[in-house]
C-alpha cells in the first residue's frame, strides 16, 4: 500500500539512570498515576512501556512561555527501565530499542555508577539523550510552582535557592568534564548536538517538566525526524513474559515498525526452541497506563507501529524476553523463521 511519505511514528524514549534518581516518579507525574509507590521497596524490577498520546504532551507542553513546538508526532512509547545495578542486562534491553533516552541525575547526587553506565549504553549505540537535572525542589528554600516552566519557576525563587541551584548545576557539568563530555543547562547549550542539554526537574512538583517533553519533541521532529516514519516492515522485540490470570501466559511486545494483527502466526525464540503460535488477543493498556501494572486492556483488531502490546497466545510458556517477534506471512517461511530468531 501507499504510505503518506511524511507520516511519524511515535518516537520510543528510554528513561534510564541511578537507582533512585525517579525515573517513575518523573513518568507517575506525566500520567498522572501512581506506579512508583506501589512498588516493592520502592525499586523498579521490570522494564515498563506506556503509550503516551499526542493530546497529553500538547497539555504538557502548553506551559512553556517561549518555545511555540508544532507537534507533529503522533505521541510517545516510553520505556522505563530499573536503575539498580543488577539489572544491567534490562537497561541494555531498554536502550536498545529507543530513538532517544531521558538519563536522569539526581541534582542533590551528581553521576553516579549506573548514571555512567547508562550513558555509555546510549553512546555506543549513538542515541541522542538529554539529562534531567532531577529533584530540583530539594534546594534549600525552594519554593515550588507546580507543573510550571523552569524559568516561570526559577525566576520566582529567592537568591539563596537560585545560587544553590547554579551551584549545582556548574557541579554536574564539571563532572561530565571529568568523564570527557561536555554539558550545559539546556537553555544555555551553544550545541545540543555537541553538549548534552541539562534540564532541571522536579518529579514531585512537575517543575521542568514541560521544558523536557518539549525538548524531546522538538529533538525528535528535525534531529531524528528521518528514523521516525512509519514504514510496513515489521520489527518486534519481546520486552518481558509475564502470566496474567485469565489469559495464561502473555508477551509484552514493543513494536517498533510495521503492523501485527489478530490471528497473526507469529514466531519468538524460546528457552525450549523457537515458538511458533497463533495470536488470540492483541492488547494494549490504556492510553498514559502502565503496561507492567495490571489494568484493563484494550482490544485490537490490528495494530500499527509505534505501540507497546500485550499479546495473549498458547505456548508461551517459555518465550524468551529479548527475543525479535517475526511474522509468518506463509506456512512454508514458518521453518526459516524459526531458525533465524533462535540466532540471537
Ligand atoms: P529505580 O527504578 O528503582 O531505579 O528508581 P527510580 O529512578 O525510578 O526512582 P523513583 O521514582 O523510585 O524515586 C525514588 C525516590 O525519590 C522516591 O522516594 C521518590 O519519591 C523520590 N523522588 C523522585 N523524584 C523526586 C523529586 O523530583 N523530588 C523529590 N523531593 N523526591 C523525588
Ligand atoms: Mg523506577
Ligand atoms: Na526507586
Amino acid at each position: 500500500a501507499d504510505e503518506p511519505a511524511q507520516e511519524f511514528k511515535a518516537p520510543v524514549l528510554c528513561i534510564l539512570g541511578h537507582v533512585d534518581t525517579g525515573k517513575t516518579k518523573l513518568l507517575d507525574k506525566i500520567r498522572h498515576t501512581n506506579v512508583q509507590t506501589g512498588e516493592a521497596g520502592g525499586i523498579t524490577q521490570q522494564i515498563g512501556a506506556t503509550n503516551f498520546p499526542d493530546y497529553a504532551l500538547r497539555e504538557l507542553i502548553a506551559k512553556l512561555p517561549n518555545m511555540k513546538i508544532d507537534i507533529q508526532i503522533p505521541g510517545l512509547l516510553i520505556i522505563d527501565t530499573p536503575g539498580h545495578e543488577s539489572f544491567s542486562n534490562l537497561r541494555s534491553r531498554g536502550s536498545s530499542l529507543c530513538n532517544i533516552g531521558i538519563l536522569v541525575v539526581d541534582i542533590m547526587h551528581g553521576l553516579e555508577p549506573q548514571t555512567l553506565e547508562s550513558l555509555e549504553m546510549l553512546r555506543k549505540r549513538n542515541i541522542p539523550f538529554i539529562v534531567a537535572l532531577n529533584k530540583i525542589d530539594r534546594m534549600y528554600g525552594w519554593k515550588p510552582m507546580q507543573d510550571e516552566a523552569f524559568f516561570t519557576t526559577f525566576n520566582q525563587q529567592d537568591e539563596n535557592a537560585r545560587d544553590e541551584f547554579m551551584r549545582r548545576a556548574r557541579e554536574t557539568v564539571i563532572a561530565f568534564a571529568e568523564k570527557g563530555l561536555n554539558a550545559a543547562l539546556y537553555y544555555e547549550n551553544p550545541d545540543p548536538e555537541e553538549y548534552i542539554s541539562l534540564v532541571p526537574t522536579s518529579a514531585i512538583t512537575g517543575e521542568g517538566i514541560p521544558d523536557l517533553l518539549g525538548l524531546i519533541v522538538d529533538i525528535t521532529q528535525t534531529r531524528l525526524n528521518k528514523f521516525i516514519k512509519y514504514s510496513p516492515q515489521l520489527r518486534a522485540t519481546v520486552l518481558e513474559v509475564k502470566v496474567i490470570e485469565g489469559l495464561g501466559t502473555t508477551i509484552d511486545v514493543i513494536l517498533a515498525n510495521g503492523e501485527i494483527n489478530e490471528d497473526d502466526t507469529i514466531v519468538v525464540a524460546g528457552f525450549e526452541g523457537p515458538i511458533c503460535t497463533n495470536i488470540r488477543a492483541l492488547l494494549t493498556p490504556q492510553p498514559l497506563r502502565e503496561m507492567r501494572v495490571k489494568g484493563e486492556y484494550q482490544h485490537h483488531k490490528s495494530i500499527r507501529a509505534t505501540a507497546g502490546v500485550k499479546i495473549s497466545a498458547q505456548g508461551l510458556d517459555h518465550a524468551m524476553s529479548g527475543s525479535q517477534l517475526l511474522v509468518a506471512e506463509s506456512e512454508d517461511v514458518i521453518p526459516y523463521l524459526m531458525e533465524e530468531v533462535q540466532k540471537d
